[in-house]
């Protein structure tokens, strides 16, 4: 393992800044992590995918790029296998990996940028799945006293794009390899999001198999999401809010048209690209960044954008929601 001074991290960040790593290390194998963590670097930053991350200045620490690799059938019992994958596996192959072998679960996750290690700290959702919906268990090496910890799943503690590795623990783990629960039979589909029924409609498929949600999915992604090996971005930057429903019931009167979801007897969550969009953002260019003109939750950096321009305008996005609907917009990538 080589140390690197003064690296770019472009390559290494799906919004494209140009910042510099003090120090830079590539960890290909466990061994190496635990030497690295021996020498008791002073500050520490850990890197998997760059897909959930906005660097807005250089970063003064030892950068560990976790490239880890690996993915073993570890079980098999009727109708389920339970998968181990190392944390520098790409998500999006280990899903397709998932899906040549015929295992069910993944499939409504196809796509998604980053790699299967970061997955669990944001509980990565879409199309009405969730990572808790397969995870078992994970492997993290304590930054402290560099012991290997196995975290259950009620342990992670997962939320809404959270977990207790962006709470309690934050900055505590290096998560090395992830155990998945997948069907082998029967697979369970979950088609009762929206934007994938029409789409398979829009394909005359009736009864589709995981391999055809995965192609509706991709389809749906790529119509709304831009490519970040094209254009930068990190998907969406804010989190749907939650409001209680008295919160609710003032806005809907207002806006009649708000779109929502019912999340709890008490709460909903509505749409934050709807609320960007009704402020006027969406498909707004400023120069060389702007707000996505499919999706407003994205913004995108269109080349050479800095990293504090994008924090900027996702400010006056917060200000001028919070002025219009009274509602707090919380960004759901890490700002550094
Ligand atoms: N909408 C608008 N205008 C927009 C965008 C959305 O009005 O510009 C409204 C529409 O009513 C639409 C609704 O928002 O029906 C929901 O939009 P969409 O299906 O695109 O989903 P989302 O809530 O905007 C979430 C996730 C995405 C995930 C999709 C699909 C969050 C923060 N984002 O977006 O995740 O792909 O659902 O499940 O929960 C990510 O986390 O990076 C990400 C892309």
């Amino acid at each position: 393992m080589i140390i690197k001074k003064n690296i770019s991290l472009k390559p290494f960040n799906t919004f494209g800044m140009d910042v510099n790593a003090k120090e830079f290390a590539s960890i290909d194998s466990l061994k190496d992590l635990i030497a690295v963590l021996n020498t008791n670097p002073s500050r520490l930053f850990i890197l998997g995918g760059g897909s959930n991350i906005l660097l807005t200045k250089d970063v003064d620490a030892l950068v560990l790029h976790i490239n880890l690799k690996g993915i073993s059938v570890i079980s098999t019992s009727e109708k389920k296998v339970k998968v181990q994958v190392s944390a520098g596996e790409n998500w999006h192959e280990f899903v397709n990996w998932s899906l040549n072998k015929n295992y069910g679960g993944l499939e409504n996750l196809s796509l998604i940028p980053g790699n299967v290690g970061t997955a669990p700290i944001q509980n990565i959702g879409a199309y009405g799945v969730e990572l808790k919906d397969t995870f078992v268990s994970c492997e993290a090496l304590s930054t402290q006293t560099n012991e290997l910890k196995t975290f259950t799943k009620d342990e992670c503690d997962f939320g809404y794009r959270n977990s207790i590795f962006k709470n309690a623990l934050k900055g505590q783990y290096i998560i090395t390899s992830v155990v998945f629960e997948l069907s082998s039979e029967n697979h369970s589909i979950k088609t009762n999001y929206g934007a994938i029924e029409s789409e398979l409609e829009r394909t005359g498929i009736k009864t589709p198999t995981i391999q055809e949600v995965s192609k509706a999915v991709i389809a749906i992604r790529n119509s709304k999401l831009p490519d970040p090996k094209i254009l930068g971005n990190s998907g969406s930057f804010f989190k749907n809010p939650v409001v209680s429903y008295s919160k609710f019931e003032i806005l809907q009167a207002q806006f009649p048209l708000i779109p929502h979801y019912k999340v709890s007897k008490q709460n909903v969550k509505i749409p934050a690209g709807w609320l960007i969009e009704t402020t006027g953002f969406k498909g707004k260019t400023f120069g060389n960044y702007g707000v996505h003109d499919k999706q407003a939750l994205v913004l995108v950096n269109y080349g050479g954008a800095s990293g504090e321009t994008i924090l900027k305008l996702s400010i006056q996005i917060q200000k001028a929601v919070k002025l219009i609907f009274d509602i707090d917009l919380e960004s759901e990538v890490n700002i550094l």
